[in-house]
């Protein structure tokens, strides 16, 4: 049996993918490197010593879906990243991002029941919360007020695997609502490599200790946490990759659907990210505090307590390895994947 990897050239799908090929399990990835490069794949290749199959196809293709399914009949289910995530974009490009990820998704779907694949992990994220009623916050809380179109794109697709689950009992579906995914593989070989200026916090911090730029411009210091900047649940992205391994063998067995928050169930707050860091790396984060950023909320973190208790996950990273294996990466590959 093989998995699909949809976005599987991008952050979290490469270090999916080499979690699952470490686990002996075969994948097929899929990219349009939107948002990704194909050195990513020689890099996966490199570090788990195994080839893979690799086709570059848009989500958005039709007839490229139904082909890989037609030349991969081992496929029996499928990790679906590929979609557009930055939300500051979202916000000026909504068609394009409905587009790319809700259409997208039922394109997936659609290929998928059409060639018998009826186990899916979708990428969600934490945006489907919006602003929480409390934290930290548990799987059953209100969900559809996201501040956002990428997070409204979460939303819509989370609903649409639930309506296709209550059509088909026979689909198993798991849904991971990440928080906030950092650092990178220890061998420095992958990690995040964002477009242009990261909208992000941890991208934008590596650069600055390196000096790819100048000043981290702190968004607001008057919130209600315990030093007035964002505090957020940073997991490091292995973690989260392997928290996808424990949801297909889980979903596979239980059948179903359900949902998990992947994340520590430890807030840090802006400040606490730039202070561990400069600890870690004994390099200085220049930074300035300026207005709160447009959409942000005070404080978001998880109770993951129900991905620890039913699918046997609990992060094992803590502060120190997401600053460590952050600035390895951006130490090895200043300029990202263009280095
Ligand atoms: C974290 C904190 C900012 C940049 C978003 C998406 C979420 C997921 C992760 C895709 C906040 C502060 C940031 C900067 C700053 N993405 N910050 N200066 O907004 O919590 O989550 O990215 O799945 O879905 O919503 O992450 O890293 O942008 O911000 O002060 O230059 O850092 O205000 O408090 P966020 P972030």
């Amino acid at each position: 049996m093989s998995v699909l990897i949809t976005g599987g050239a991008g952050f979290i799908g490469s270090h999916t993918a080499v979690e699952f090929m470490n686990a002996g399990y075969d994948v097929v990835i899929m990219d349009n490197f939107s948002n990704s490069k194909p050195v990513v794949l020689d890099r996966i290749k490199e570090i788990t010593g195994k080839d893979f199959k690799f086709y570059k196809a848009d989500l958005l293709d039709a007839a490229a879906l139904d082909r890989i399914f037609e030349e991969n009949p081992e496929i029996d289910s499928c990790i679906h990243f590929a979609g557009l995530k930055a939300v500051g974009e979202s916000v000026s490009m909504p068609i394009e991002y409905y587009h790319n990820n809700v259409t997208g998704s039922l394109i997936l779907c659609d290929s998928m029941r059409r060639h018998g694949v009826k186990t899916i992990v979708f990428s969600s994220s934490a945006t489907v919360y919006g602003a929480p009623d409390e934290v930290p916050i548990k799987e059953s809380a209100r969900v559809g007020n996201a501040t956002n179109p990428y997070g409204e794109t979460k939303v819509m697709i989370e609903r649409i695997l639930k309506d296709i689950y209550v059509s088909d009992k026979e689909w198993n579906i798991s849904v991971l609502r990440y928080f906030n995914p950092v650092g990178a593989h220890a061998s420095g070989l992958i990690g995040e490599d964002p477009n242009g200026i990261p909208n992000n916090l941890m991208p934008y911090i590596t650069k600055v200790a390196l000096g790819k730029l100048p000043q981290l411009s702190v968004f607001g210091n008057d919130y209600d946490t315990h030093d007035g900047t964002g505090v957020r649940d940073y997991i490091h992205v292995v973690d989260l990759a392997k928290a996808h391994l424990k949801a297909l063998e889980y979903i596979k067995s239980a059948h179903g659907i359900d949902y998990f928050n992947i994340g520590t169930g430890n807030g840090y707050s802006v400040l606490d990210m730039v202070k561990a860091y400069e600890q870690v790396t004994g390099l200085k984060v220049n930074y300035k505090i300026v207005g709160r950023r447009p959409g942000d909320v005070a404080s978001c973190y998880a109770d993951p307590s129900k991905a620890e208790r039913v699918l046997g996950w609990k992060a094992e990273y803590g502060i120190v390895e997401m600053c460590r294996d952050a600035n390895r990466w951006q130490t090895k590959n200043p300029n990202g994947y263009d280095s």
